[in-house]
């Protein structure tokens, strides 16, 4: 499904937060979102995912998703936010609570999401008892579970170690592979961002607006660390989020 957005404003009362965003994402496309704390990123992924609703502008999808699909759009939260006590596959299945379906189905779902992120033998375990990096794969089973057309994702793998992130990186290329939704990607890290995203989206300094795109068309399999075009878009990405940064920063020291 592609997902429209179309010059979409935001503001908090009297913050302003998203300036007139724009952005056309096309089905399968995985789209990494840059830029500084504070400038609106999350916000626009809740109005993606519709928890709430834009200022003006308007948001919409395009396409028909699988019959499969249970939920056209779906959030992996930057903290996992499991139950904690509902072992990981109650966790997975509480997306399915919301739909009569029948028993057998129901478990043949949450199974088949836990075996695709690896979790199978801990189907009876505790979010307590799990490591971060299978927190965070429970997490990424539940929004799973609905095949999502869209996946929204929040900073997913931030909270875990360097190792883990990159293994949790390399699973969800596999699972993109297999499932081929539509990713809108939250990231902090610029490496992580050109590692995966097809096109990466710089947001400016709050109220954001698309500042840069970047477009990267080279297949999954040959982004090499050291790829010289990949390098050299890092530090393209970097310089343009550190110029918003210091812009924000003089700003709060022009300010009467
Ligand atoms: N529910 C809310 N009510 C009022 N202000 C909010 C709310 N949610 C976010 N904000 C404000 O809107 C701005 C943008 O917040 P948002 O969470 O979208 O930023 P972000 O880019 O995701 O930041 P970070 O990189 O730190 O996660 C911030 O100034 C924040 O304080
Ligand atoms: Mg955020």
């Amino acid at each position: 499904m592609d997902v429209l957005i179309d010059n979409v404003w935001h503001a908090y009362e009297d913050l302003p937060v998203l300036h007139g965003v724009s952005l056309d994402i096309q089905s399968a496309e995985i789209v990494c979102i840059l830029g500084s704390s504070g400038c609106g990123k999350s916000t626009l992924l809740r109005l993606i995912a519709g928890l709430e609703v834009p200022s003006a502008g308007h948001i919409s999808t395009r396409g028909t998703p699988s019959p499969r699909t249970l939920h056209p759009i779906a959030f992996v939260f930057q903290d996992f936010a499991l139950v904690p006590w509902r072992s990981v596959a109650r966790n997975v299945e509480l997306p399915l609570e919301h739909h009569a379906l029948p028993k057998p189905d129901r478990r043949q779902r949450v199974s088949s999401a836990l075996y695709r992120v690896k979790l199978s033998e801990f189907a009876q375990t505790y979010p307590n008892q799990l490591s971060g990096g299978m927190r965070q794969r429970t997490g990424l089973a539940r929004a799973l579970v609905v095949n999502p057309a869209v996946l929204l994702l929040d900073e997913p793998f931030s909270a875990v170690d360097l190792g883990t992130r990159e293994l949790l990186q390399r699973e969800f290329l596999r699972l993109w592979e297999e499932a081929r939704f539509t990713a809108i990607y939250v990231t902090h890290d610029v490496f992580e961002a050109t590692q995966m995203a097809h096109r990466v989206v710089i947001l400016s300094r709050r109220p954001a607006r698309v500042q840069k795109i970047i477009e990267i068309d080279l297949p999954h399999a040959d982004r090499s660390e050291e790829h010289p075009r990949l390098v050299a878009m890092r530090e393209t990405i970097r310089e343009t989020i550190r110029g918003e940064i210091d812009a924000a920063g003089q700003e709060l020291v022009d300010a009467p």
